[in-house]
């Protein structure tokens, strides 16, 4: 892994390690819009790193470059310090990089469990096939994967809910089990687009409050797609400002709060 980067401890006491991901030059055209434009930027192991910028600014873009969703018109992705190939979906799954949408994904119809239970299907080794071949193995997989989500239930405080269909609940709730379901599968980096959006002041410090926990326990890195300012600034090592696919300002949360172009293109409309 590359460290090149010294580690630190956080005022907060969370461990930050060395660049675990670097976007190296990305540019990302869909036909004639460019959505990302020559950015560059890396994530460290452990640390909380916002994107932020206006609608249509291309972070949700970002994060499926990151996520490797999609494959950058230009540059590279490095990950674990490789270059990083251009991925089939099920090897998406595997590298350990999980997400939650802009708009809610969950299976309206299903409980809350079994929504969780979809995020643990990529590490699902026994096939439909060799379940009914393997009958004794597959239950003990069954067994493991449970336990897991279990705890993951647990952690996010959805133990009341967890037989509710996903659909009879409240936006803020739908919105905590997308977190589980990302969690189930036990990433290594989690790639959360607007995990607040919509919500009001009291989900919103529940849903901060989880993203803490979630990096303080597992040290899981987290990048995070944010429009409110105060959540940005509260729960954020780093910062990186898009606008137009462009970067405007990447550091730490005061550094681009206090940055000029950053306060023409965005905080001074966001504020
Ligand atoms: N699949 C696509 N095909 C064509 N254009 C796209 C596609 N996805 C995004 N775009 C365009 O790329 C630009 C960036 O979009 P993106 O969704 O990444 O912005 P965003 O910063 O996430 O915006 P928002 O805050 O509204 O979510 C926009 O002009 C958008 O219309
Ligand atoms: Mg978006």
């Amino acid at each position: 892994m590359n460290t090149s980067v010294e580690p630190y401890t956080t005022e907060d006491g969370r461990e930050i390690g060395g660049v675990v991901m670097e976007m190296k030059n990305i540019t990302l055209r869909f036909g004639g819009v460019v959505a990302i434009k020559d950015i560059s930027f890396d994530i460290r192991q452990g640390e909380i790193r916002a994107i932020i910028g206006p609608n249509g600014a291309g972070k949700s873009s970002m994060l499926n470059v990151i996520s490797g969703f999609y494959t950058p018109s230009e540059g590279s992705v490095w990950y674990q310090g490789a270059p990083r190939p251009p991925m089939k979906p099920y090897q998406i799954a595997r590298q350990g990089v999980a997400r939650t949408f802009q708009n809610i994904a969950l299976f309206e119809g299903m409980s809350t469990l079994d929504n969780i239970m979809t995020g643990r299907l990529t590490h699902m080794k026994s096939s439909m096939l060799s379940q009914g071949l393997w009958w004794g193995k597959a239950q003990q997989e069954e067994a493991e994967h449970r336990e897991i989500v279990e705890k993951v239930i647990d952690f996010l405080e959805i133990q009341t809910i967890r037989k509710t269909p996903v659909g009879r609940l409240p936006y803020g709730l739908k919105k905590r089990v997308e977190l589980a379901r990302a969690l189930a599968a036990d990433p290594k980096i989690l790639l959360l687009d607007e995990p607040m959006a919509g919500m009001n002041v009291e989900e919103k410090e529940d849903m901060s409050r989880f993203i803490l926990d979630v990096n303080d326990e597992f040290g899981t890195t987290i990048v995070l797609i944010e429009h409110d300012m105060g959540v940005v600034m509260d729960l954020s090592d780093r910062v990186v400002v898009m606008d137009y696919g462009k970067k405007i300002g990447d550091g730490s949360p005061d550094e681009v709060r206090n940055n000029q172009d950053v306060i023409d293109a965005y905080l001074g409309v966001a504020n």
